[in-house]
């Protein structure tokens, strides 16, 4: 009986039959178990004589069946350990993707049209003072302008300075005039803020300023560069510009700039000439001649140097290129709206 039992002991495959062994053996109602029963109804000389080899038959088969439950487990631990190891060499799992902001992605683009063209990045504070944001770019006190309800103003700096948030990239004009000696030719991409909000406005908005000064500058140098740039943009080579007359304290003359859209299968399609058929003009940019006042506001001499200078609204330029309707979706974050136009995984 005892070599049976510790041979099925010692070849049981999986812990099931181990413990079906082990019940049938010193389980209740088991042989062993059966076995030392038996002593009970024995006369002590036969007990004495039948007992020790019957708890030795016991023990052997416990410890047997102690033994080989621990082999197995040691077993499944093994499989286990084996089969859960990571192999590093496998491709990771492909993680939730992200994609640059088309306000971004649209600065990026103009930073390298205008680098192109010889123009490096400026870059200024959105907290300003009045004297950047509005006296030396010949914003006088009663312009416009200045009323609270455009602009967000800060208490007075320590030192009496009017702080606000700059409502235009325009204050890093001067920043660059004051700071470098011309020639200059600058970008100014960044945040700037009035206090507005509909379809067409958000209370925070891109602009991206550009600044030309140097000597004999003239109003065909403009022309000629916001064409080769708005052509870069809408890569296309039948942009069609109308400049129109206009006014900004800073700029003299001020030049207004419209590009031409026509019909192309019923849709509003940039480029062309705006005249035709079905076509129109969409306000792009605010430009014009330096103001000699504002070339003087910051110690240059404007006999000597001349320049131009432009600001458009980076979010209403990746409107119209992308055909999106609703600047105020460009600052909700949400990832379906980048989708739909192809920004996001
Ligand atoms: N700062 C003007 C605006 O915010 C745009 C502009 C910039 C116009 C430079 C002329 C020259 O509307």
């Amino acid at each position: 009986l005892k070599a049976g039992l510790i041979a099925d002991i010692a070849t049981a495959d999986t812990l099931d039959a181990l413990e079906a062994l082990r019940v049938g053996a010193i389980g209740k109602n088991g042989v062993v178990t059966a076995l030392l029963k038996t002593l009970g109804s024995m006369s002590p000389e036969e007990r004495l004589e039948q007992g020790p080899p019957i708890q030795d038959l016991r023990e052997s088969v416990t410890a047997a069946l102690a033994e080989r439950k621990a082999a197995l487990e040691q077993a499944a631990l093994d499989a286990r350990l084996s089969s859960e190891r990571i192999d590093m060499t496998l491709p990771a799992d492909p993680g939730p993707q992200g994609s640059v902001h088309p306000v971004s992605q649209v600065m990026d683009e103009l930073a390298e049209i205008f680098a192109d063209l010889g123009f490096s990045v400026a870059t200024g504070p959105e907290i300003e003072d009045d004297w950047h944001n509005f006296s030396a770019l010949n914003i006088p006190e009663t312009h416009p302008a200045r009323a609270m309800h455009d602009t967000f103003y800060f208490p007075d700096a320590a030192d009496g300075r009017k702080m606000l948030l700059r409502t235009h990239t325009s204050p890093v004009q001067i920043r660059t005039m004051t700071a470098t000696p011309p020639p200059i030719r600058i970008i100014a991409p960044g945040r700037v803020y009035r206090s507005d909000s509909d379809a067409t406005h958000t209370p925070m908005f891109h602009q991206i300023e550009g600044l030309v000064i140097d000597k004999g500058i003239t109003l065909g140098h403009l022309k000629w560069t916001l064409e080769t740039f708005l052509k870069a943009f809408f890569e296309r080579d039948d942009i069609v510009l109308r400049l129109r007359p206009s006014y900004f304290p800073f700029t003299e003359p001020s030049v207004e700039v419209d590009v031409g859209y026509t019909l192309t299968n019923g849709q509003r399609v940039i480029g062309g000439d705006g005249d035709a058929p079905g076509g129109g003009w969409l306000e792009v940019l605010g430009s014009g001649m330096v103001n000699r006042r504002v070339i003087a506001s910051c110690g240059l001499d404007p006999d000597e140097w001349q320049g131009f200078a432009f600001g458009t609204g980076v979010d209403r330029l990746a409107m119209l290129k992308y055909g999106m309707n609703d600047l105020r979706a460009f600052f909700d974050g949400d990832l379906r709206w980048l989708r739909h136009y192809g920004f996001s995984a």
